[in-house]
């Protein structure tokens, strides 16, 4: 039997990405979508997106910034509990912090985030509500590998949005949940194909086997 890849999950809020996962899972077996969610950690309590993992009988941890006396030590603290579950793959999925060093150290190279804007345009916390400020036709998401710059690893997949002119009326809002529904296809499908069939690094350029 293939072996079946070891998912760490991270969330900060709804977790709508993380319940796309455990949907596909679910739906399609461990063994056919080629992975598994063994943890889901957040920064914060009392999110959606720990009971999304409760409900689905998978272990939580949590780890806030301000329970350490810096954020290198909380950076450390986070590393070791995503270690603990010996994750082949780590998943930011609506995860609203910058890792450090440590983390970078130990899970760089298969650490993945999704983020609702296409990259380079528009990194950071508020991927949405820039790209609208700006005027920008088309928006959308990417999954990218992690590095130690915001939103500056190398690209896995991208999906496209448009912008309509209505989307203006409500600061971004409804067209932030288009762009999630883009972004929780692309991301089972990333995931999935990452852990079937494994994938190098080449610079900037991500090759999937
Ligand atoms: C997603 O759109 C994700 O791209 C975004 O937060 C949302 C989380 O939704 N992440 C960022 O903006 C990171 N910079 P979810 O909690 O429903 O999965």
């Amino acid at each position: 039997m293939e072996r079946v890849a070891r998912l760490v999950v991270l969330v900060s809020g709804s977790g709508t990405n993380l319940q796309a996962l455990l949907d596909e899972i679910a739906a399609t077996g461990t063994g056919a979508y080629g992975a598994e969610i063994v943890a889901v950690g957040a920064d914060r309590e009392g999110i959606e997106g720990l009971a999304r993992a409760e409900r689905a009988g998978v272990p939580t941890f949590v780890r806030k910034v301000k329970d350490f006396a810096t954020r290198e030590e909380w950076d450390a603290a986070l590393a070791g509990a995503v270690a603990a579950y010996e994750p082949d793959l780590v998943v930011s999925a609506g995860f609203m912090k910058i890792v450090g060093k440590e983390f970078l150290a130990r899970f760089g190279g298969r650490f993945i985030n999704t983020h609702p804007a296409l990259l380079p345009s528009f990194p950071g916390a508020h991927g949405v509500r820039d790209a609208l400020a700006y005027g920008a036709k088309v928006t959308g998401c990417t999954v990218h590998f992690v590095d130690d710059g915001v939103d500056t690893g190398p690209i896995i997949a991208q999906g496209v949005v448009e912008v309509r002119d209505e989307d203006y009326e409500d600061e971004g809002a409804a067209l932030h949940e288009r762009i999630k529904e883009v972004e929780r296809r692309l991301l089972v499908d990333v995931v999935g194909r990452l852990a079937r069939h494994g994938y190098r690094i080449e610079g900037r350029k991500v090759v999937i086997q």
